[in-house]
């Protein structure tokens, strides 16, 4: 197919786009480089050998979207283009706003005017906030209790409605749990400006000396041994859910919210003894307070991905480490190495 992919040099895009020229999908990508460099897109090609149409363009930009989507034509497109740090999104809403909603529709109307009505959206586990049940299944109330979170709902709303008013429209929404790891390769991997918000990337940089110590948030929450369960779903296994999510929307009529997630749950502590271990020694972490807007445990129930995508995660944490380490240990200062 012909697949336009927003902010694909992004740290899922760039996987995604190796599992789609693999497969010999056609891809045309419109990053900013706002969080990603063109060195990501420069190691897909090598990694696949294919060609790859490439813009520099803002997808605020909506003319000059329109006149990308018009010229390549894409039956579909998987759009990943957003702004992501959950802390952050407290500090600038607006941006956030702008971004991955007024983003989302500018979008909608390059589609539009190019004759596209087939979308795949990175929405994420965030917008469900703090469990009613667990696991989370796509039922489940969205009460965002962050401002990330509301930005990808209303997104989620927004393409619903579009998706909703007339045939011909089709609106896969994944909802990740949590991304890790890397290309097996350690050529693309997650390159996170600044400090590390996120676990495993801070466990990466703890490995290569980049930072000192891990700071585990909390560890007398209600789970097992105290600290936070999530669902970490290998970033490889993510991009195919993609692949699959593609011969979903082509014919489906309306917005369909399916998780992807794993439906195990590792803890803080579980994920630091298996990073420790494929680096070969014990990495230094004191336990610190918790983490204001974190809950106790998510964890999908990946069904309805299983039933209506076919697909299902394939990577156990063992690959997860090993890959976040090889990316690691590889380029340490990320791209800018
Ligand atoms: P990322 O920051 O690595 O990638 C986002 C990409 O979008 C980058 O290449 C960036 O340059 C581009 N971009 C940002 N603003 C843009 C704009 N205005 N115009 C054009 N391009 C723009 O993040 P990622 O981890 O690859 O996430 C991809 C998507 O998945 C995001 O929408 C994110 O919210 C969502 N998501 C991520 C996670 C996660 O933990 N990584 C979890 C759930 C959902
Ligand atoms: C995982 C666990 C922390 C860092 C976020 C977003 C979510 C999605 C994925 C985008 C928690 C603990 C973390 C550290 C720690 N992103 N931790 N020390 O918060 O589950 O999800 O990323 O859509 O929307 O909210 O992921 O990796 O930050 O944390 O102890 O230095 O690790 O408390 O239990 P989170 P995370």
């Amino acid at each position: 197919m012909r697949v336009l992919v927003t902010g694909g040099a992004g740290f899922i895009g760039s996987h995604t786009l190796v599992e789609l020229l693999g497969q010999g999908h056609h891809c045309c990508v419109v990053d900013s480089f706002a969080t990603s460099s063109p060195e990501a897109l420069a190691r897909v090609r090598e990694l696949t050998n294919a060609p790859l149409d490439a813009h520099e363009a803002d997808i605020r930009d909506t003319a000059r979207l329109t006149g990308i989507a018009e010229e390549f034509r894409p039956e579909a497109v998987i759009h990943f283009a957003g702004l992501k740090a959950v802390g952050e999104s407290a500090e600038r809403p607006v941006d956030y706003y702008e971004v991955n909603v007024g983003g989302t529709l500018s979008l909608i109307r390059a589609m539009e005017a190019a004759g596209c009505g087939r979308v795949i959206f990175s929405s994420s586990a965030t917008v469900y906030g703090d469990p009613e049940y667990l696991p989370f299944d796509e039922a489940h109330p969205l009460k965002p209790i962050n401002v990330y979170g509301q930005t990808k709902a209303m997104a989620e709303r927004v393409l619903s409605d579009w998706a909703g008013a007339a045939p011909g429209r089709g609106a896969v929404l994944l909802r990740y749990f949590n991304p890790v790891g890397a290309h097996a390769s350690g050529r693309i991997g997650e390159d996170p400006a600044g400090i590390p918000s996120n676990l495993m990337p801070f466990l990466a940089q703890v490995a290569s000396g980049e930072r000192e110590r891990l700071s585990i948030f909390g560890d007398d929450y209600d789970t097992p041994d105290g600290t936070g369960v999530r669902d970490y779903i290998h970033v490889v296994d993510l991009a195919r859910a993609h692949v699959a999510a593609l011969g979903r929307v082509a014919a489906l009529e309306g917005a369909e919210p399916i998780n992807v997630g794993t439906g195990r749950g590792y803890s803080v502590k579980e994920m630091h003894a298996a990073f420790s271990k494929v680096v070969g020694r014990e990495l230094p972490y004191e336990i610190a307070p918790r983490r204001a807007g974190d809950i106790a445990t998510s964890v999908a129930d990946p069904s309805r991905a299983r039933e209506r995508l076919g697909w299902e995660a394939a990577h156990g944490i063992e690959d997860m480490a090993k890959s976040i380490w090889a990316w690691q240990s590889a380029n340490p200062r990320g791209y800018r190495g």
